[in-house]
């Protein structure tokens, strides 16, 4: 139907006669005349409908925003003085001569140029909300970061598999969602957490180097960078090392950004152990943007009188930390008190500080209601190890490690955005040396830290049963900018290192046979060492749009609450429906 797009006519096309199709984006009368932003998924181009041209006129008069056009006129450059120049088509107009009126529009439930929608509605409509510049632009971001993607692999002998859908359980540690089946009466299918059994299988059985573009599901609390059905980017490789495939994903990373977003990132990813990352940034997925480091200064405060600080130091299990806030000093009270709340919320019982006044006058220049438990060597230790200047501020946390770790991690984090202390920039960073197990002290019991085929950093299974809490894994994560984008490791490609693993996971060979049978016994039959790794495609695209959350970057996500609000869905279902599939609900309290 159409000549051109609406975004792409210019100068070039002066005199031109052409036809456009689109949306009415905003209506306008001036004197007589009646201008038309027209939109189509290029851009927004001004139609002018003269008044001597009687019939389309009274047409256009009908005009309301988002009716659907085709309108055919010639191009010409805007009156002296009229050009828009924050528009690409700013320096010309349609003067239109046909006008067709393909459908009609309800007044919409929000205006597309409206930044404050709630998301709710945005969500119940997304088709409306698609419409908008912005959401296009993230989407056809999007496609074009899958393209490249998919070539690049493709390109580097990558092959594309599917896996089922309706499936086994996966353990990747969250809820699963599952499927009833209706021939096996009773039996149900989950969907796949991520396709993590069946990519080593692909390996088993000679494919060498797999990728899928790929929806996995998981039952867990939403967040911004949490939806109950995502996608990874998923690979999987043999015969290859932890080195070999991070150096190979950094060289895809950094194709996608110079090829997408024209940014060079850096020519070598930095990396840091887990234990390095917890100690100088309270968590395992930095943010490198922000200079802020925590400090550990429990040596210095064992003795002291004050138990909030001497308690943990003294404990094995503890510690007690310092940040450093440069230009802290002229937070306010109440602002200290907000952070104090804040820190509460990760379990700290408190934030303690020391304004630094005047450093070049000792204890005298420093001002804070814990000082007086503190000697002058520890005080001034404290500010050599935090580099403190006049004007700073520093904060302290004092508890088990993982709590000081988490709140003032967290409070990094959230002061560097409240002071304007994060740095433009894209940082890169691969985590690695992960423990293999965390322990979980209420169930006295090991936790997987990641999934439970990732290989430890022996290769003997009694050196890993010695000590299940020292072993680390050969697991590795990449984090940009503070957002854990991906995580992969080497497999166990051994059935007796998997099975002792599995044991001490508390998963006995019963368990595992009953879960995993298929697994263990493909390891009988020649599995080649192989590992991968799987990105988040939402979060790496939310990243390169700049959104703050990964419903922004998603086509029909879902609610904090795991609902779509478009279709309603999840719904109830016929009694025949359940009935076939053997399923009887309770019936509603009354
Ligand atoms: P993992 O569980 O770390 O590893 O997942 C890989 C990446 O997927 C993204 N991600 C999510 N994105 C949005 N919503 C979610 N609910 C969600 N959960 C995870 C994250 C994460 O880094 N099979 C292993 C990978 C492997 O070992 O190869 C796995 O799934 O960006
Ligand atoms: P209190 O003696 O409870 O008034 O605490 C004195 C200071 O220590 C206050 O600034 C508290 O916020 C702080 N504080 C208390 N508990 C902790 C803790 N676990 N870690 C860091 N600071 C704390």
């Amino acid at each position: 139907m159409r000549t051109h797009y609406c975004g792409e006519l210019t100068e070039m096309q002066i005199d031109q006669e052409v036809t456009v199709c689109g949306w009415v984006n905003r209506r306008r009368d001036h004197g007589g005349v009646i201008f038309v932003d027209l939109r189509d998924k290029k851009g927004i181009l001004q139609v002018v409908f003269d008044p001597d041209d009687k019939e389309i006129f009274a047409d256009a008069e009908r005009l309301r925003n988002e009716f659907v056009l085709m309108v055919e006129g010639k191009l010409r450059i805007r009156p002296e003085g009229t050009a828009n120049l924050n528009m690409p088509t700013g320096e010309v107009e349609l003067l239109a001569h046909g006008l067709q009126i393909l459908n009609i529009s309800e007044t919409p439930p929000f205006q597309l140029d409206d930044d404050d929608v709630h998301e709710d509605l945005r969500l119940k409509y997304r088709y409306i909300d698609l419409r908008r510049p912005d959401m296009q632009y993230r989407l056809r971001l999007r496609a074009r970061v899958t393209r490249f993607l998919r070539n690049w692999l493709e390109d580097h002998e990558f092959m594309d598999i599917e896996t089922p859908m309706l499936t086994r359980a996966t353990p990747e540690g969250a809820r699963d969602y599952l499927v009833p089946s209706r021939t096996h009466s009773g039996a149900f299918f989950a969907l796949p957490q991520s396709p993590q059994l069946f990519k080593q299988l692909l390996m088993m059985s000679g494919m060498d180097r797999y990728y899928q573009i790929v929806r996995c599901f998981r039952d867990e609390d939403l967040r911004a960078d949490r939806q109950p059905e995502f996608t990874q980017l998923d690979i999987e490789t043999s015969f290859m090392q932890e080195d070999d495939i991070m150096s190979m994903m950094e060289e895809m990373m950094r194709g996608l950004f110079q090829s997408v977003m024209d940014v060079n990132v850096d020519a070598q990813f930095q990396r840091i152990s887990y234990a390095e990352a917890k100690e100088r940034f309270g968590s395992d997925k930095p943010d490198l943007r922000i200079a802020l480091e925590l400090v550990t200064v429990s040596d210095l405060l064992a003795g002291v009188e004050f138990k909030v600080f001497s308690g943990p130091a003294n404990d094995p299990q503890g510690r007690v930390a310092a940040l450093c806030i440069p230009g802290g000093n002229a937070l306010t009270r109440k602002e200290i008190d907000v952070y104090t709340e804040y820190v509460g919320r990760y379990g700290a019982k408190g934030l303690a500080y020391i304004k630094c006044n005047d450093i070049d006058q000792g204890r005298d220049g420093l001002q804070s209601p814990i000082l007086k438990f503190m000697p002058d060597e520890a005080i001034s230790e404290i500010l050599r190890r935090t580099k403190a200047r006049s004007g700073d501020l520093i904060f302290f946390g004092a508890d088990r490690a993982s709590i000081v770790n988490d709140s003032l991690g967290a409070l990094r984090v959230k002061i560097a955005q409240d002071l304007d202390l994060v740095e433009e920039g894209w940082r890169f960073l691969w985590v690695v040396d992960f423990p293999m197990f965390e322990h979980d002290a209420l169930e006295n019991r090991w936790n997987a830290l990641h999934h439970p085929f990732t290989a430890p950093s022996t290769e003997n299974p009694d050196e890993l049963e010695a000590n299940p809490g020292k072993m680390l894994s050969r697991a590795y994560d990449l984090v940009l900018n503070g957002t854990e984008l991906g995580g992969g490791s080497i497999r166990i490609h051994n059935r007796e290192m998997q099975l002792r693993v599995l044991k001490l996971l508390g998963i006995d060979q019963q368990e595992a046979e009953e879960k995993f049978g298929f697994l263990l016994t493909a390891l009988n039959y020649g599995c080649p060492p192989h590992g991968g790794i799987a990105f988040g495609l939402d979060r790496l695209v939310m990243l390169m749009a700049g959104a703050n959350s990964i419903r922004e970057v998603m086509a029909f996500p879902k609610t904090q609450t795991a609902a779509c609000l478009l279709t309603s869905a999840p719904a109830a279902v016929s009694e025949q429906q359940l009935k076939d599939l053997s399923i009887r609900l309770r019936k509603p309290q009354s």
